[in-house]
């Protein structure tokens, strides 16, 4: 079978999957570590993950997958350091004045991101910053900080680690589109206020069939704002039973979006959410749903990794 790292090496772009840190043994470990140059732990840098109570840390997942990729010459996604979700209880229920969280805040991004300097290439420092209409989502960080808390974060993040490269990352953004434009708006003024952004993530939690057909225009006009770009979460969604008609169509998909970033000399890389279907997040969040993923339960190679493979 062709090897996904070193198709994407000769065209000096990365490709990576999401792991979970416990499964890292065993045939799992053999195909993430052979067939990918990047590693983005699925969960195990989250705040609830890292700082479940206040002041313990726990750090376990976060540096097995950091030894992992070291131990196997790939590059490491920290994910992710701002977000509304998989927040620590502690966090979400206490009643924090503005300088009170915005210091919390910042503490953690000191405490994650110095912890790991010099390991980690690139941060997805603020996640999903955006609601569909490209308003800001009403999180706990924008409704008691404001628009500022983005530019707090980056800072805060350059300040620990100067080498990593920052981005912000957010979904339903892979396509042109208002929440599209929210993201593209909000890197202009960063960049215009000398904010430190390096990149920005399009996830890529696309439906079976629906790869946006401007992806790659929309990749190319923030390369041009003076940014990286990458597909930080790639999974193609299908209605399941899988059929050899899916699976086809499916492969076309995993080829278009693998294209379009080949296409875009700032695309620096594609990372698929989970590369096997026994990992994925889909078929607990998305009823009746699968199968999104380049690899099957087995670890067989489905058409999708074919499909990779064919764009590189
Ligand atoms: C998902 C994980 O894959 C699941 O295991 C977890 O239960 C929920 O989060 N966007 C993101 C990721 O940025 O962190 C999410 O990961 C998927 C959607």
């Amino acid at each position: 079978d062709p090897v996904l790292r070193d198709l994407a090496q000769a065209k000096g772009k990365y490709y990576g999957t999401a792991v979970t840190a416990s499964k890292l043994n065993g045939t799992y470990a053999t195909i993430a570590g052979s067939q990918f140059d990047s590693i983005t732990p699925g969960n195990e840098m989250k705040w609830e993950s890292v700082e479940p109570s206040r002041g313990s840390y726990n750090w376990s997942g976060a540096d097995a997958v950091v030894n992992f990729a070291q131990a196997h010459d790939m590059r490491v996604r920290g994910h992710t350091l701002v977000w509304h979700s998989q927040l620590p209880g502690w966090l979400t229920s206490g009643s924090w004045t503005a300088d009170q969280l915005r210091t919390l805040m910042t503490d953690h991004i000191t405490t994650e991101v110095g912890r790991y300097k010099g390991k980690i290439s690139h941060w997805d420092v603020v996640n999903e910053p955006f609601n569909e209409d490209g308003t800001f989502r009403q999180s706990m960080w924008y409704t008691k900080l404001g628009q500022s808390y983005i530019a707090d974060a980056l800072r805060a993040a350059r300040a620990a680690d100067p080498d990593a490269k920052l981005y912000l990352n957010d979904y339903n953004t892979d396509g042109t589109g208002a929440k599209s434009d929210a993201m593209y708006n909000l890197v202009k003024s960063l960049k215009a206020d000398g904010v430190p952004i390096d990149g920005v993530g399009f996830q890529g939690h696309l439906i079976l069939g629906q790869v946006p057909s401007t992806m790659q225009a929309n990749l190319q006009r923030f390369a041009d704002l003076g940014v990286d770009v990458a597909v930080t979460e790639l999974d193609i969604r299908m209605q399941l039973p899988v059929t050899d008609a899916k699976l086809a169509q499916q492969k076309a998909d995993y080829k278009a979006v693998t294209s379009a970033c080949a296409a875009v000399s700032r695309c620096k890389g594609v990372t698929v959410w989970g590369f096997t279907d026994s990992d994925s997040w889909i078929p607990d969040v998305f009823d009746g749903q699968g199968a999104a993923t380049p690899y099957d339960e087995n670890y067989q190679p489905k058409p999708a990794y074919y499909g990779i493979a064919e764009a590189l």
